[in-house]
């Protein structure tokens, strides 16, 4: 009976690592927040991920989604035109970063 307990219990938590696992999808949380505004190699309402992977640095990604009316200047816009999702946490905003990254340009 212990044994069974302590199986149901290892069951339970894989299940729960593999829930967090998936929510850190970066495409997932693409298509789930940025996909109206941005596509991957295409310009939509928003730049291209390609074309911002091959010129920004993860930190000016990473500060721009959680706080683009901090950066929108510093990157060169006059206005600022995208929300915030600020209620990202840090491995959402990592994954998202290094989701946007897979687009960058080999050279
Ligand atoms: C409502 C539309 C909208 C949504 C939703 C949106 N964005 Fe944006 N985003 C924009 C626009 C438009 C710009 C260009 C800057 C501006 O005009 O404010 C931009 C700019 C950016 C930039 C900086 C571009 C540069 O020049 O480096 C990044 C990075 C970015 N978005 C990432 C994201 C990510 C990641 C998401 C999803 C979590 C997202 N955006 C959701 C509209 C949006």
């Amino acid at each position: 009976m212990k044994k069974a307990v302590s199986i149901l219990i290892l069951l339970l938590s894989l299940l729960a690592t593999q829930t967090f696992a998936k929510k850190l999808d970066g495409k997932q949380l693409f298509q789930e927040y940025c996909w109206g505004c941005h596509h991957q190699t295409a310009q939509a309402f928003g730049p291209s991920f390609r074309n911002i992977a091959n010129k920004r640095d993860k930190a000016q990604i990473i500060a721009q989604i959680a706080d683009p009316n901090g950066t929108y200047k510093s990157l060169g816009y006059k206005i600022n035109s995208m929300p915030a999702f600020d209620d990202l946490n840090s491995q959402e905003l990592e994954a998202l970063a290094d989701y946007i990254y897979k687009f960058k340009d080999k050279k």
